[in-house]
């Protein structure tokens, strides 16, 4: 067993670790990170409010792996409610114990700790993590996370000189808990304030490099619900990487970022020795909002100057162009040595077509968001542990329909059910006037299709299903479709949601239980034995049944 880390305790603690959890696998090394999560003034847009930090940090530090490495992340809640983090992309194999949402783990009570036991198992690439309950994302508590190459699995471009984190989104300087209560006596959620790089605001971070060299940027939007572009004054970016996939590595003067998603770009430092504007500004949106940190060559004379580049002015088509030119390098080898191109996905016959249909509307005079007219409200425990101890009358499978029904909007638990190994298709349809981004858990999906109008079986015909690019999180343009393949490759309680974090939070989310008869660890871990227990489940053992 290889040890990351170096002192003593960290030593300790894996013996204390692998004795608690045998089931974690010996022969890949071991992360520890301990997480304090506390509530610290931030002033990001120039007043001061309350943010949530880790260690102190807005935003949190990068969670660092290779891939198939084991993390162990103890989190200590000191805020005044319950909390829990989520792992955006991170598929937490055979394991949504560790998913960190509100249907599959306890959520942490305050002034307590929980150990997330995680593993990269087969991935690569960029992600984030992000706080789940509540409308603690608001206030902070995000993450970048990448997880590096195995160091003889070749990867498709020269080491970058430097890697950073980028996450970008939009900003309010509301305290979360009003937007919530907002939320809560049937609000919309408002125009944000502003947008953020790294926690700051205009002209607040700083990315200093050398001139001639080569940078990786990763860039994820965890902002609340606005599709963002990105572009560095004066330089091109090359996309290399998107959600865990090497993509064919196309120039691109600005990219279209929407909310939820991750990007990694190479960019060459080949300009004049002075600095330049990053930008991030909103899309689709009458009022534009802007913001910019800086790009200082190391050996600049000049300070950054000239009119901030402007993003494109064109709405849907040059997104949408964008978005179906980005695919896999068939070529390139991902988190295994074998090339992407050899799991050839759209030779697989579907088994199940799911088509699912957002909508916005009033039930009982509050404002609602549902997916085939069914909101989803939680319920008093989560859903994966009612369904590991049987208790009844948590949430039935089936209580959302695979198609949509047409019926009024109306609030339940909804739980769909699949099949371990089932190869599904989703087609998400958007009738309304937004960008809409869906994000499923525990998975990477294929996007073989997107387009204007409404989705027929003749879409079928324009499907890419050669080189399409697996990710877990999509967008679906205004009025339009987006019609993704899925093999259903991993057991346990799935969230699948929107990440407009207002809509999530009212009802647009549901969750897709991958059901295996077979009840063996090969399928699916067992409940972790430092489960917090909650609701109905809790003072029962997490010791096997
Ligand atoms: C977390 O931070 C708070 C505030 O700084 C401090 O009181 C507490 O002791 C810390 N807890 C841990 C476990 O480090
Ligand atoms: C809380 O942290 C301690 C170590 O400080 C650890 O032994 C314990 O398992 C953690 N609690 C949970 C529920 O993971
Ligand atoms: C695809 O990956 C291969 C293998 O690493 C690399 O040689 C090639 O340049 C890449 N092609 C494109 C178009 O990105
Ligand atoms: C898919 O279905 C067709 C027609 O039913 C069948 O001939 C073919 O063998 C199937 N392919 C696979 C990979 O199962």
């Amino acid at each position: 067993m290889v040890l990351k880390g170096s002192s003593l305790w960290q030593t300790f603690a894996v013996v204390l670790v692998l004795s608690v959890f045998a089931l974690v696998q010996a022969e890949d090394p071991y992360r520890f990170f301990n997480w304090n999560v506390t509530y610290g003034d931030i002033y990001p847009l120039g007043v001061r409010q309350q943010g949530i930090l880790i260690n102190g940090e807005f935003p949190g530090p990068d969670l660092y792996s290779v891939t198939n490495d084991n993390l162990i992340i103890n989190v200590y809640n000191n805020l005044d409610e319950p909390f829990l983090l989520s792992w955006n992309g991170m598929q937490q194999r055979r394991n949504s114990y560790e998913d960190g949402v509100y249907g599959t783990t306890c959520p942490i009570p305050p002034g307590k700790n929980f150990t997330y036991i995680l593993q990269a198992k087969d991935q690569i690439g960029t992600f984030y993590y992000f706080p789940s309950l509540a409308f603690h994302k608001a206030a902070g508590g995000f993450g970048g996370i990448r997880i590096l190459s195995r160091p003889r699995i070749p990867v498709p471009f020269p080491d970058p000189a430097g890697d950073f984190t980028v996450l970008i989104g939009d900003w309010f300087k509301t305290d979360h808990k009003k937007l919530q209560a907002k939320l809560d006596r049937g609000h919309k959620l408002p125009f944000p304030d502003g947008i953020l790089i790294n926690g700051h605001g205009p002209n607040g971070a700083f990315f200093t490099v050398e001139q001639g060299k080569t940078y990786r940027f990763r860039i994820s939007n965890v902002g609340l619900q606005n599709s963002l572009n990105f572009r560095i004054q004066g330089h091109k970016m090359k996309l290399v990487e998107v959600e865990g996939t090497h993509t064919v590595q196309t120039m691109y003067g600005s990219f279209d970022v929407h909310v939820g998603q991750s990007y990694s770009v190479l960019v060459t430092m080949d300009q004049a020795a002075q600095d330049f504007y990053i930008v991030a500004s909103t899309r689709f949106t009458d009022k534009i909002l802007t913001t910019t940190a800086t790009l200082h060559y190391s050996n600049s004379n000049k300070a950054v100057s000239g009119p901030i580049p402007g993003g494109p002015t064109d709405q849907i088509d040059w997104s949408l162009n964008q978005a179906r030119s980005i695919r896999t390098n068939l070529t390139a080898s991902g988190p295994r040595p074998n090339p992407q191109g050899s799991y050839h996905y759209g030779l697989i016959n579907i088994t199940r077509t799911i088509k699912l249909v957002s909508s916005a509307d009033q039930v009982e005079g509050k404002q609602r968001y549902a997916v085939n007219s069914v909101s989803f409200i939680p319920a008093d425990t989560p859903l994966k542990l009612a369904d590991y101890f049987k208790i009844g009358g948590v949430f039935r499978v089936g209580s959302i329909s695979d198609k949509p029904t047409g019926q009024n909007m109306y609030l339940d638990t909804s739980v769909m059910g699949a099949d371990f190994r089932a190869f599904v298709e989703i087609v998400f349809e958007n009738h309304e006037s937004i960008v809409q981004s869906w994000h499923i858990d525990g998975y990477a999906f294929w996007v073989v299709g997107m387009d204007g109008g409404l989705w027929t079986p003749d879409s079928r015909k324009e499907y890419n299903l050669r080189d399409a690019v697996s990710r877990s999180t999509t967008q679906v343009y205004p009025r339009s479709w987006t019609a993704i393949y899925m093999a259903l490759d991993n057991v346990g309680m799935w969230n699948v949601r929107t990440e407009f974090w207002a809509r999530q939070y009212l009802g647009q989310q549901f969750y897709l239980r991958v059901y295996s008869p077979v009840n063996s660890p090969r399928d699916e871990y067992p409940i972790p034995k430092n489960a917090l227990l909650c609701g109905r489940a809790q003072g029962k053992s997490t010791r096997p049944l």
